[in-house]
């Protein structure tokens, strides 16, 4: 009789929706592994099948689905995906999301309204999700959402670094377009060796998506180079009032640094429009051809989600990837 050998040991197994597949490609590649082969369609009415092509017994599976319109649809798809792992017998499931949706309805502004990243949370619970991995959350509170663990991953360094190489450091000022982000604006300062910051003082009416209304500037930029600093750039509304806010005030350059480009609507057209002189964001969402432009530089979060990947995998540490900023 052959001899019954026991395994523990986990395989490291990356998925892929529809969303993005080109992003879980530059992430296996930063691997050295394949993408596991999926089947993904969707039914007449909308409604979307999915199959994996292989055995995913007893892996550790890692599902990279970044929340990109139409948003709903790659949602729904990463929680299929995370169902089919669980009842194929995955040993873990990790959600990765590099940008996560629903993010911005982190609490009740009003009421009678949702709390969306929490429901969020939960659905990735109820599927299946043992863990979550995603790139700078709207608020960090997120996290708390999810009864498990969370890898929050920053795209603060590799930011840092690509605008710290650029500017006189000398004649630079961090911008927070609004009061909520000035925490944010400060891990900026740290990094580029303690340069000033400044904010914008907004307000909003939450009756009205995506309008904001820019108020005054906290903080001297006369004569400076203004890095405008946000989490995400959607119908670029905030960002390009704070860049004019900037030149009122006598700012004599103004750049932009945004992790997540949703760059929804007339997003574009307003970038291209305004006097910003650069515009520096991630590719945790797909951006199409059309909706690059000259000033539009884009920087590869591939690599980070790489070696927090392999962190996970082998049972290192994510924080020591951002040096004490966790
Ligand atoms: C707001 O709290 C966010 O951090 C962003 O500033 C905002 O969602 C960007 O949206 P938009 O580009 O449409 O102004």
């Amino acid at each position: 009789m052959s001899e019954l050998r026991l395994s523990s040991e986990k395989r490291l197994r990356i998925f892929t929706g529809r969303g993005y597949p080109e992003l879980a490609e530059d992430v296996a590649a930063e691997l050295g592994i394949p993408i596991t082969p999926t089947s993904a369609y969707d039914f007449a009415n909308g409604e979307i099948f999915v199959r994996f092509e292989e055995s995913v017994r007893g892996s550790d599976a890692f599902v990279i689905q970044s929340h990109a319109a139409p948003v709903n649809k790659q949602i729904m798809e990463q929680l299929i995906m995370v169902d089919a792992l669980k009842r194929a017998s995955a040993k873990r499931i990790t959600v990765v999301a590099p940008f996560y949706g629903y993010a911005r309805q982190d609490k009740k502004h009003r009421g009678r309204e949702p709390i969306s990243a929490r429901l969020m949370a939960d659905l990735f619970k109820t599927a299946g999700a043992d863990r979550l991995m995603v790139v700078d959350l709207h608020t960090s509170q997120i996290q708390g959402f999810f009864d498990g663990p969370v890898d929050h991953l920053f795209a603060l360094p590799l930011l840092t670094n690509y605008v710290g190489s650029k500017v006189d450091r000398s004649r630079l000022t961090i911008v927070s377009p609004d009061s909520g982000r000035v925490r944010v604006a400060e891990r900026w300062s740290d990094m580029l060796g303690g340069v000033p910051i400044a904010f914008i003082h907004k307000t909003r009416d939450p009756r009205i998506p995506n309008e904001s209304v820019t108020g005054r500037v906290v903080g001297d930029v006369k004569g400076q180079t203004c890095v405008v600093i946000d989490d995400m750039i959607d119908t670029a509304g905030t960002i390009t009032k704070a860049v004019d806010a900037l030149f009122e005030e006598g700012a004599s350059e103004v750049i932009v640094a945004a992790t997540h480009a949703v760059l929804s609507g007339p997003a574009v057209e307003r970038l291209k429009a305004s006097r910003v002189s650069e515009v520096v964001v991630t590719n945790t969402l797909p951006i199409p051809e059309e909706s690059k432009f000259d000033r539009l530089t884009i920087l590869s979060i591939a690599p980070l989600l790489g070696r927090a990947i392999r962190e996970v995998f082998e049972d290192g540490s994510v924080t020591s990837l951002f040096d004490g900023h966790s």
